[in-house]
Protein backbone atom coordinates (compact mmCIF):
# COMPACT_ATOMS: atom_id res chain seq x y z
CA UNK A 1 0.00 0.00 0.00
CA UNK A 2 1.47 3.07 -1.00
CA UNK A 3 0.22 6.74 -0.56
CA UNK A 4 2.16 9.31 -1.13
CA UNK A 5 4.25 10.68 1.57
CA UNK A 6 2.33 12.74 4.69
CA UNK A 7 -1.03 12.37 3.03
CA UNK A 8 -2.70 9.89 4.95
CA UNK A 9 -2.48 12.47 8.34
CA UNK A 10 -4.50 14.47 5.62
CA UNK A 11 -6.93 12.25 3.99
CA UNK A 12 -10.19 11.41 6.30
CA UNK A 13 -11.23 8.80 4.07
CA UNK A 14 -8.61 7.35 0.67
CA UNK A 15 -10.80 8.72 -1.61
CA UNK A 16 -10.44 11.34 -5.03
CA UNK A 17 -12.63 13.40 -5.87
CA UNK A 18 -12.07 12.74 -9.46
CA UNK A 19 -11.90 15.04 -12.04
CA UNK A 20 -14.97 16.02 -14.64
CA UNK A 21 -15.69 17.80 -17.69
CA UNK A 22 -18.27 20.44 -16.65
CA UNK A 23 -18.70 19.73 -12.91
CA UNK A 24 -15.41 20.09 -11.36
CA UNK A 25 -14.85 23.93 -10.31
CA UNK A 26 -13.30 25.74 -7.33
CA UNK A 27 -16.39 25.07 -5.01
CA UNK A 28 -16.05 21.41 -5.19
CA UNK A 29 -12.36 21.25 -5.34
CA UNK A 30 -12.19 23.74 -2.37
CA UNK A 31 -15.16 21.43 -0.78
CA UNK A 32 -13.57 18.10 -1.25
CA UNK A 33 -9.98 19.39 -0.16
CA UNK A 34 -10.99 21.22 3.06
CA UNK A 35 -13.56 18.31 4.12
CA UNK A 36 -10.30 15.66 3.98
CA UNK A 37 -10.15 14.22 0.20
CA UNK A 38 -8.36 15.12 -2.20
CA UNK A 39 -9.93 17.40 -4.82
CA UNK A 40 -9.02 17.71 -8.09
CA UNK A 41 -10.46 19.53 -11.55
CA UNK A 42 -10.29 18.91 -15.44
CA UNK A 43 -8.06 22.32 -16.16
CA UNK A 44 -9.83 22.65 -19.52
CA UNK A 45 -12.87 23.34 -17.20
CA UNK A 46 -11.50 26.65 -16.85
CA UNK A 47 -12.63 27.84 -20.47
CA UNK A 48 -9.27 29.98 -20.64
CA UNK A 49 -4.94 30.32 -19.42
CA UNK A 50 -6.61 33.81 -17.79
CA UNK A 51 -9.20 31.95 -16.06
CA UNK A 52 -7.46 28.98 -15.44
CA UNK A 53 -5.24 31.21 -12.99
CA UNK A 54 -7.75 32.91 -11.43
CA UNK A 55 -9.19 29.33 -10.89
CA UNK A 56 -5.81 28.60 -9.00
CA UNK A 57 -5.85 31.32 -7.06
CA UNK A 58 -9.33 30.84 -5.91
CA UNK A 59 -8.86 27.15 -5.09
CA UNK A 60 -5.42 27.67 -2.75
CA UNK A 61 -7.50 30.77 -1.27
CA UNK A 62 -10.27 29.23 -0.59
CA UNK A 63 -8.47 26.36 0.71
CA UNK A 64 -6.39 28.52 3.06
CA UNK A 65 -8.97 30.03 4.25
CA UNK A 66 -11.15 26.46 5.17
CA UNK A 67 -8.59 25.06 6.77
CA UNK A 68 -7.62 25.14 10.79
CA UNK A 69 -4.30 27.21 11.89
CA UNK A 70 -2.20 23.97 12.43
CA UNK A 71 -4.55 21.27 10.12
CA UNK A 72 -3.32 20.67 6.53
CA UNK A 73 -5.77 20.22 3.81
CA UNK A 74 -6.27 17.40 1.55
CA UNK A 75 -4.32 17.85 -1.87
CA UNK A 76 -5.23 19.89 -4.64
CA UNK A 77 -4.68 17.99 -8.26
CA UNK A 78 -5.11 19.11 -11.74
CA UNK A 79 -5.80 16.97 -14.62
CA UNK A 80 -4.27 17.27 -17.85
CA UNK A 81 -5.41 16.12 -20.99
CA UNK A 82 -2.16 15.02 -22.90
CA UNK A 83 -3.20 14.31 -25.93
CA UNK A 84 -1.78 16.00 -29.03
CA UNK A 85 -4.81 17.65 -29.77
CA UNK A 86 -5.00 19.83 -26.46
CA UNK A 87 -3.30 22.82 -28.11
CA UNK A 88 -3.30 24.33 -24.10
CA UNK A 89 -1.22 21.79 -22.70
CA UNK A 90 1.64 23.67 -22.26
CA UNK A 91 0.33 26.50 -20.64
CA UNK A 92 -1.46 24.74 -18.26
CA UNK A 93 1.13 22.54 -17.03
CA UNK A 94 3.08 25.37 -16.35
CA UNK A 95 -0.25 27.06 -14.77
CA UNK A 96 -0.46 24.13 -12.49
CA UNK A 97 3.15 24.41 -11.35
CA UNK A 98 3.15 27.98 -11.03
CA UNK A 99 0.39 27.30 -8.62
CA UNK A 100 1.65 24.70 -6.36
CA UNK A 101 -0.63 22.30 -7.53
CA UNK A 102 0.83 18.85 -5.75
CA UNK A 103 -0.30 16.53 -7.98
CA UNK A 104 -1.48 16.21 -12.07
CA UNK A 105 -3.42 13.54 -13.45
CA UNK A 106 -2.50 12.32 -17.42
CA UNK A 107 -5.48 11.42 -19.32
CA UNK A 108 -6.03 10.57 -22.67
CA UNK A 109 -2.30 9.89 -23.74
CA UNK A 110 1.00 8.89 -22.74
CA UNK A 111 2.31 10.72 -19.50
CA UNK A 112 6.14 10.24 -21.33
CA UNK A 113 6.07 14.17 -22.16
CA UNK A 114 5.16 15.35 -18.23
CA UNK A 115 6.85 13.68 -16.38
CA UNK A 116 10.31 15.26 -16.74
CA UNK A 117 8.77 18.81 -16.09
CA UNK A 118 6.50 17.93 -13.41
CA UNK A 119 8.73 16.10 -11.56
CA UNK A 120 11.40 18.63 -11.60
CA UNK A 121 8.50 21.05 -10.13
CA UNK A 122 8.34 18.32 -7.50
CA UNK A 123 4.75 17.40 -8.17
CA UNK A 124 3.37 13.92 -8.29
CA UNK A 125 2.28 12.46 -11.97
CA UNK A 126 -0.85 9.69 -11.85
CA UNK A 127 -1.75 8.41 -15.45
CA UNK A 128 -5.23 6.98 -16.24
CA UNK A 129 -5.12 3.33 -17.85
CA UNK A 130 -7.43 1.14 -19.17
CA UNK A 131 -5.32 -1.74 -20.46
CA UNK A 132 -2.03 -3.82 -18.61
CA UNK A 133 -0.67 -2.12 -22.08
CA UNK A 134 -1.29 1.03 -20.63
CA UNK A 135 -0.43 0.35 -17.29
CA UNK A 136 3.36 -0.69 -18.14
CA UNK A 137 3.57 1.98 -20.61
CA UNK A 138 3.09 4.77 -17.94
CA UNK A 139 5.29 2.76 -15.73
CA UNK A 140 7.99 2.75 -17.69
CA UNK A 141 7.64 6.74 -18.43
CA UNK A 142 8.25 6.97 -14.56
CA UNK A 143 4.63 7.65 -13.18
CA UNK A 144 4.06 7.84 -9.57
CA UNK A 145 0.85 6.53 -9.58
CA UNK A 146 -1.96 4.73 -11.60
CA UNK A 147 -5.71 5.18 -12.16
CA UNK A 148 -7.55 1.86 -12.92
CA UNK A 149 -9.88 2.57 -15.00
CA UNK A 150 -12.74 -0.50 -14.85
CA UNK A 151 -16.09 -1.38 -15.96
CA UNK A 152 -18.81 0.87 -14.88
CA UNK A 153 -16.55 4.15 -14.71
CA UNK A 154 -18.56 7.13 -14.88
CA UNK A 155 -17.47 9.14 -18.64
CA UNK A 156 -14.50 7.77 -20.57
CA UNK A 157 -14.50 4.29 -18.99
CA UNK A 158 -12.96 1.20 -19.11
CA UNK A 159 -13.99 -2.18 -19.62
CA UNK A 160 -11.83 -4.42 -17.30
CA UNK A 161 -13.02 -6.23 -14.16
CA UNK A 162 -12.13 -4.04 -11.03
CA UNK A 163 -11.08 -7.09 -9.13
CA UNK A 164 -8.94 -8.57 -11.90
CA UNK A 165 -7.09 -5.07 -13.11
CA UNK A 166 -6.32 -4.19 -9.76
CA UNK A 167 -4.39 -7.66 -8.80
CA UNK A 168 -2.41 -7.70 -12.16
CA UNK A 169 -0.94 -4.25 -11.79
CA UNK A 170 -0.88 -4.73 -7.84
CA UNK A 171 1.84 -7.57 -9.01
CA UNK A 172 3.91 -5.27 -11.20
CA UNK A 173 3.96 -1.57 -9.66
CA UNK A 174 4.58 -0.74 -6.02
CA UNK A 175 3.72 3.29 -6.99
CA UNK A 176 0.16 4.57 -5.68
CA UNK A 177 -3.16 2.41 -7.51
CA UNK A 178 -6.25 4.00 -7.37
CA UNK A 179 -9.46 2.39 -8.29
CA UNK A 180 -11.93 4.38 -10.58
CA UNK A 181 -15.24 2.90 -11.63
CA UNK A 182 -18.39 2.23 -9.49
CA UNK A 183 -17.23 3.04 -6.15
CA UNK A 184 -20.45 5.59 -4.24
CA UNK A 185 -19.62 4.45 -0.76
CA UNK A 186 -17.19 3.72 2.16
CA UNK A 187 -17.76 -0.09 1.64
CA UNK A 188 -16.73 0.54 -1.62
CA UNK A 189 -13.55 2.33 -0.76
CA UNK A 190 -12.83 -0.27 1.39
CA UNK A 191 -13.48 -3.26 -0.80
CA UNK A 192 -10.71 -1.14 -3.08
CA UNK A 193 -8.05 -1.26 -0.98
CA UNK A 194 -8.46 -4.78 0.27
CA UNK A 195 -7.93 -5.48 -3.54
CA UNK A 196 -4.19 -3.56 -3.44
CA UNK A 197 -5.59 -0.19 -4.21
CA UNK A 198 -4.38 2.07 -2.45
CA UNK A 199 -7.15 4.97 -3.01
CA UNK A 200 -10.60 4.94 -4.76
CA UNK A 201 -11.42 7.89 -7.26
CA UNK A 202 -15.42 8.79 -6.90
CA UNK A 203 -16.86 11.10 -9.51
CA UNK A 204 -20.63 9.94 -10.18
CA UNK A 205 -21.25 10.49 -6.78
CA UNK A 206 -19.76 14.52 -6.78
CA UNK A 207 -22.11 15.34 -9.60
CA UNK A 208 -24.68 15.41 -6.72
CA UNK A 209 -23.27 17.84 -4.62
CA UNK A 210 -23.79 21.15 -3.93
CA UNK A 211 -20.85 22.58 -4.54
CA UNK A 212 -20.59 20.98 -8.32
CA UNK A 213 -21.06 23.02 -11.31
CA UNK A 214 -23.62 20.34 -12.95
CA UNK A 215 -27.13 22.29 -14.09
CA UNK A 216 -29.78 21.59 -11.73
CA UNK A 217 -31.73 18.93 -14.23
CA UNK A 218 -28.94 16.67 -14.69
CA UNK A 219 -28.06 16.58 -11.07
CA UNK A 220 -31.89 15.66 -10.63
CA UNK A 221 -31.28 12.95 -13.40
CA UNK A 222 -28.47 11.17 -11.77
CA UNK A 223 -30.24 11.17 -8.69
CA UNK A 224 -32.88 9.85 -10.03
CA UNK A 225 -30.86 7.19 -11.99
CA UNK A 226 -30.18 3.25 -11.70
CA UNK A 227 -27.47 1.60 -13.40
CA UNK A 228 -29.74 0.30 -15.98
CA UNK A 229 -29.85 3.82 -17.15
CA UNK A 230 -26.43 3.72 -18.18
CA UNK A 231 -25.33 3.35 -21.71
CA UNK A 232 -21.66 3.13 -23.00
CA UNK A 233 -21.07 5.47 -26.36
CA UNK A 234 -18.39 7.26 -28.21
CA UNK A 235 -20.86 10.12 -28.69
CA UNK A 236 -19.22 12.46 -26.45
CA UNK A 237 -15.10 12.47 -27.06
CA UNK A 238 -14.86 9.63 -29.50
CA UNK A 239 -13.41 7.59 -26.67
CA UNK A 240 -15.81 4.99 -25.03
CA UNK A 241 -17.86 7.01 -22.28
CA UNK A 242 -20.69 6.42 -19.69
CA UNK A 243 -23.37 8.62 -19.96
CA UNK A 244 -27.14 8.92 -18.76
CA UNK A 245 -29.14 6.86 -21.52
CA UNK A 246 -32.14 9.52 -21.01
CA UNK A 247 -29.64 12.07 -22.31
CA UNK A 248 -28.18 9.88 -25.29
CA UNK A 249 -31.62 9.73 -26.65
CA UNK A 250 -31.54 13.28 -27.46
CA UNK A 251 -28.36 13.51 -29.60
CA UNK A 252 -28.26 13.02 -33.07
CA UNK A 253 -26.28 10.23 -34.60
CA UNK A 254 -22.76 9.71 -33.47
CA UNK A 255 -20.11 11.37 -35.68
CA UNK A 256 -17.38 8.82 -35.02
CA UNK A 257 -13.98 9.84 -35.86
CA UNK A 258 -11.43 9.46 -32.56
CA UNK A 259 -10.66 11.97 -29.66
CA UNK A 260 -10.32 15.05 -30.03
CA UNK A 261 -9.86 17.81 -27.73
CA UNK A 262 -12.09 20.18 -29.59
CA UNK A 263 -14.61 17.81 -29.97
CA UNK A 264 -14.56 17.17 -25.67
CA UNK A 265 -14.53 20.57 -25.70
CA UNK A 266 -17.36 21.41 -27.47
CA UNK A 267 -20.09 19.12 -26.73
CA UNK A 268 -22.11 21.54 -24.36
CA UNK A 269 -23.55 19.83 -21.85
CA UNK A 270 -23.12 16.30 -21.41
CA UNK A 271 -24.72 14.19 -18.72
CA UNK A 272 -22.31 11.42 -18.11
CA UNK A 273 -22.44 9.39 -15.37
CA UNK A 274 -21.11 5.60 -14.58
CA UNK A 275 -23.08 2.86 -12.33
CA UNK A 276 -22.25 4.41 -8.80
CA UNK A 277 -25.82 6.27 -10.02
CA UNK A 278 -27.61 3.22 -8.00
CA UNK A 279 -25.65 4.36 -5.06
CA UNK A 280 -26.52 8.21 -5.42
CA UNK A 281 -29.82 9.17 -4.04
CA UNK A 282 -29.93 12.67 -3.58
CA UNK A 283 -27.78 16.09 -4.13
CA UNK A 284 -25.83 16.41 -0.22
CA UNK A 285 -22.98 19.10 0.57
CA UNK A 286 -19.70 17.47 -0.19
CA UNK A 287 -19.52 17.66 3.62
CA UNK A 288 -21.83 15.10 3.66
CA UNK A 289 -21.10 13.30 1.33
CA UNK A 290 -17.50 12.92 2.55
CA UNK A 291 -19.10 12.45 6.41
CA UNK A 292 -20.68 8.91 4.90
CA UNK A 293 -17.98 8.06 3.29
CA UNK A 294 -15.83 8.03 6.30
CA UNK A 295 -18.53 6.77 8.64
CA UNK A 296 -19.23 3.82 6.28
CA UNK A 297 -15.62 2.82 5.48
CA UNK A 298 -15.08 3.06 9.41
CA UNK A 299 -17.76 0.68 9.63
CA UNK A 300 -16.28 -1.51 6.67
CA UNK A 301 -13.22 -1.58 8.65
CA UNK A 302 -14.14 -2.77 11.82
CA UNK A 303 -16.95 -5.37 11.16
CA UNK A 304 -15.78 -7.18 8.31
CA UNK A 305 -17.96 -10.13 9.49
CA UNK A 306 -20.60 -10.06 6.48
CA UNK A 307 -23.33 -10.60 9.09
CA UNK A 308 -22.93 -7.30 10.13
CA UNK A 309 -23.06 -5.28 7.27
CA UNK A 310 -24.90 -2.16 6.98
CA UNK A 311 -29.24 -2.98 5.80
C1 LIG B 1 -19.37 13.90 -15.81
C2 LIG B 1 -18.00 13.28 -15.86
C3 LIG B 1 -16.97 13.96 -16.48
C4 LIG B 1 -15.68 13.42 -16.50
N1 LIG B 1 -14.65 14.15 -17.05
C5 LIG B 1 -13.38 13.70 -16.92
C6 LIG B 1 -12.29 14.51 -17.32
O1 LIG B 1 -12.45 15.65 -17.79
N2 LIG B 1 -11.03 14.04 -17.17
C7 LIG B 1 -10.81 12.79 -16.63
O2 LIG B 1 -9.65 12.40 -16.49
N3 LIG B 1 -11.82 11.99 -16.24
C8 LIG B 1 -13.09 12.43 -16.36
N4 LIG B 1 -14.13 11.66 -15.89
C9 LIG B 1 -13.83 10.37 -15.26
C10 LIG B 1 -13.67 10.53 -13.73
O3 LIG B 1 -12.53 11.28 -13.46
C11 LIG B 1 -13.56 9.16 -13.02
O4 LIG B 1 -12.62 8.34 -13.65
C12 LIG B 1 -14.89 8.40 -12.96
O5 LIG B 1 -15.96 9.27 -12.70
C13 LIG B 1 -14.83 7.33 -11.87
O6 LIG B 1 -15.96 6.51 -11.92
P1 LIG B 1 -17.35 6.78 -11.16
O7 LIG B 1 -18.03 7.81 -11.98
O8 LIG B 1 -18.00 5.45 -11.19
O9 LIG B 1 -17.06 7.26 -9.79
C14 LIG B 1 -15.44 12.15 -15.91
C15 LIG B 1 -16.49 11.46 -15.29
C16 LIG B 1 -17.76 12.01 -15.25
C17 LIG B 1 -18.86 11.26 -14.55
Amino acid sequence: MVLPSGWAQRLRVPVVAAPMTGVSGPDLVVAACTHGVVGTFPTHNASSPQVLDSWLAQMTEGIAAGTPTGAQAAPLGANLVVHRTNARLHSDLAAVVRAGVELVVASVGSPREVVGPLHDAGVLVWSDVASLRHAELAIAAGVDGLVLLTAGAGGQTGWANPISFVRAVRDRFDGTLVLAGGVSDGEGVFAAQVLGADLAYLGTSFIATEESLAAPDYKAAVVAATLDDVTTSTQVSGLAANVLSSWLADQGADAGGGFAQDRLLGQGAVWAAGHSVSGTDEVVAVAKLVDRLVRDHQHARSFPDPSTRRQ
